[in-house]
């Protein structure tokens, strides 16, 4: 099966760094991976839209590059990422009919073998993610090869408390629902899009070796300002010259 692969990003500095990481884990997979990137046009121009899409266009990947928007109706806290996430779920629902769909935040790390794990994605399927919350990492608890229950340092009284980054889920259930979408509203994407789908936890099979291992990471990178630059010359010009992929 296909795995769609999508990832919200926004312009900022660390941005061409940020993907071309993650651009490096779906190399190694790109025989089945389908990566769908989608750049939150509200916080930058549609110059950085057009070199954006020119810049993962050097990559040997199957690349669809999409424009998000945020809402018009009423946003809780400050959810990141919904708005891309949100139009790649409307693209998929018009453009594919087979696989399995897992979000991948543009600044985490990825071990490319997991995207081949959740190639098995008959549902749902979910996994440990390193470096979340002072507990270091949220899992699922797997017990005789089955999840019954999660380990996350903050609750929320959410039914699925579940990173972005640990958990994909088949195509079939975005068609079977098409209704199911990801809320704005921040700490609660994962669960209520979870939920929205009708997922169970019956539904849900444990990967990395019945989440015994860590092969995706919630990294951070420090927050980095443009560096001083000639006026005319277009930040990512400065940036990549001379850089080919
Ligand atoms: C955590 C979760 O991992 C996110 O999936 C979730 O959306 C977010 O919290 C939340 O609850 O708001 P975190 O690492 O705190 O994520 O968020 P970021 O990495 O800053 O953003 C998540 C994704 O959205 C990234 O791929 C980022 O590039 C993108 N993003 C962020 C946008 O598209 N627009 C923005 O304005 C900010
Ligand atoms: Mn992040």
């Amino acid at each position: 099966p296909t795995v769609w692969v999508v990832t919200p990003t926004f312009y900022r500095p660390e941005q061409k760094p940020e993907l071309t990481r993650v651009a490096q884990a779906l190399l190694p997979v790109s025989d089945f991976v389908h990566w769908i990137v989608i750049e939150d046009v509200s916080k930058g121009s549609e110059t950085s839209w057009e070199d954006l899409k020119t810049f993962l266009q050097r990559f040997p990947l199957a690349v669809t590059v999409l424009k998000s928007l945020p809402p018009k109706s009423r946003i809780v806290g400050k959810p990141r990422g919904v708005g891309g996430r949100s139009a790649a779920i409307e693209w998929l629902r018009e453009n594919a009919r087979e696989g399995v769909v897992y979000f991948c935040d543009d600044d985490n790390t990825y071990t490319s073998n997991i995207f081949k794990q959740m190639q098995s994605t008959e549902k749902v399927t979910m996994w440990p993610v390193g470096l979340v919350t002072d507990l270091g990492v949220s899992s699922p608890i797997v017990k005789n090869g089955r999840v019954i229950g999660f380990y996350d340092g903050w609750n929320g009284q959410r039914k699925f408390p579940v990173d972005m980054a640990g958990f994909a889920i088949n195509l079939q259930l975005f068609l079977d629902h098409p209704k199911a979408s990801m809320p704005w509203k921040a700490g609660y994407e994962e669960d209520e899009l979870l939920q929205s789908l009708g997922v169970t936890m019956k539904d849900i099979k444990p990967l990395a070796n019945n989440c015994t291992e860590i092969l995706v990471w919630h990294t951070k990178a420090v927050k980095n300002v443009w560096p001083k630059r000639p006026k005319n010359l277009s930040p990512s010009v400065a940036l990549n010259t001379n850089l080919h992929v």
